[in-house]
């Protein structure tokens, strides 16, 4: 059992080199399940390898539990890694693979024998444990490599984009399997991918990050309905926020964003923000997911005034239960409406739709830090 904590850390590969990891600073609770996630890049690998100690932090601190690790050597930091690679022994037996960290522990071996059946028969590859690693698919590989990182009982499971070797449905089970994993063993979790579904599904946190900055850490709610900025907006969530360009207007003691074919009110809640901000009379950018937009009617003329808003449909992607119903407002401003499959438009349709204002997030213009 044990937290994980970054204080300040700094990894630099190249003395002229921009910083891989940028005053990475957080706190990873004990039993905590953690999601690094981020585009390709951003230093996610990086940061779970200085962890382990695979890769030696330039500046900064980190503790495993309350021990400091900067100079700790892998082998003594009781971690357990999984890799994409999943980095088995070729030529020992699957049985053997799993045994290894034990051995070397040089535990009994009636305990290993028992130890590795009934793990691998949590994982069912209890058929396999004399096979050797090439003639397991890419998903048993996994889960070799899985129950090899449970056998060693680890304060701490690091875990680099285990599955993205593996096709779709695959990927859906084992994400499964890992998330029931963490619920029994109630180890604390490092677990780094670059795709936000993985992240947003999985982690009890979620920390995004780009060029090895924190951009956001808190749960995946918080992270989808709130983002910190327009990056995490668009990062997070499929298909990707709208985002429309407009000012904040004041009449009559309410709010207003103001685009040049419509106008709508902004919830109270909302006010006190924007007016402390001096966003009043500034343009903003309008951040609204595509499932909350609800399509009201098709209209035959474009309206009169501004009080609804309009597009013209361009295409419909149908993606099963939903379909994706892209609209054009007008000004180079676009909106994509995530409806039922059984909605259905011809292109060239004209739409009046309507957006659930409670979920609307503000950015600003320029720095594209929302407006809180
Ligand atoms: N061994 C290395 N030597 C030099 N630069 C590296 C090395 N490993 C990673 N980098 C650089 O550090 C940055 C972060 O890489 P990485 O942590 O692998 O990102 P991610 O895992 O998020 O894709 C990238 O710019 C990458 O090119
Ligand atoms: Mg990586």
């Amino acid at each position: 059992m044990a937290r994980v904590l970054f204080n300040n850390v700094v990894k630099r590969y190249n003395k002229s080199g921009q910083l891989s990891v940028d005053h990475f600073n957080l706190e990873i609770e004990d039993q905590e399940f953690m999601v690094l996630v981020g585009p390709s890049g951003c230093g996610k690998s990086t940061t779970l390898r200085m962890v382990a100690g695979l890769e030696q932090i330039s500046s900064g601190d980190i503790y495993i539990g309350d021990q400091l690790v900067n100079d700790v050597p892998p082998k003594k930091r009781d971690i357990a890694m999984v890799f994409q690679n999943y980095a088995l022994y070729p030529n020992m037996s699957i049985f053997e693979n799993m045994a290894f960290g034990l051995r070397l522990r040089k535990t009994e071996k009636h305990v290993i024998e028992s130890s590795v059946k009934s793990q691998s028969r949590t994982l069912e590859i209890e058929h396999l444990l004399e096979r050797k690693p090439k003639q397991l698919s890419g998903g048993q590989r996994q889960r070799v490599a899985l129950g090899r990182a449970i056998l060693r009982t680890p304060q701490v499971f690091l875990m680099d984009e285990p599955l993205s070797n593996l096709d779709a449905k695959l990927r859906v089970q084992m994400r499964e399997m890992i998330i029931e994993l963490h619920r029994e063993l109630a180890t604390t979790m490092i677990y780094v991918t670059h795709d936000q579904t993985e992240a947003m599904t999985m982690g009890t946190r979620i920390c995004v990050m780009k060029d090895g900055l924190i951009m956001q850490v808190d749960t995946p709610e918080v992270v989808y309905n709130r983002p910190v900025n327009r990056f995490v907006a668009s990062f997070i969530g499929s298909p990707e926020m709208n985002f429309l360009q407009g000012t904040i207007m004041e009449k009559e003691r309410s709010l207003y964003f103001s685009t040049k074919r419509f106008f709508m009110e902004i919830p109270y809640s909302m006010h006190e923000a924007l007016r402390a901000g001096g966003n009043v009379d500034r343009s903003v950018t309008m951040g609204i997911r595509p499932e909350n937009l609800q399509i009201v009617r098709e209209l035959d003329e474009p309206p009169t005034d501004g009080t609804q808003i309009t597009g013209i449909v361009t295409f419909s992607e149908l993606m099963g239960a939903d379909r994706y119903i892209h609209l054009d407002l007008g000004h180079e401003q676009k909106l994509v409406i995530r409806a039922p499959a059984f909605t259905k438009y011809a292109d060239g349709t004209r739409l009046e739709v309507t957006m659930k204002s409670e979920f609307i997030n503000f950015f600003h213009r320029e720095t594209g830090n929302a407006i809180r």
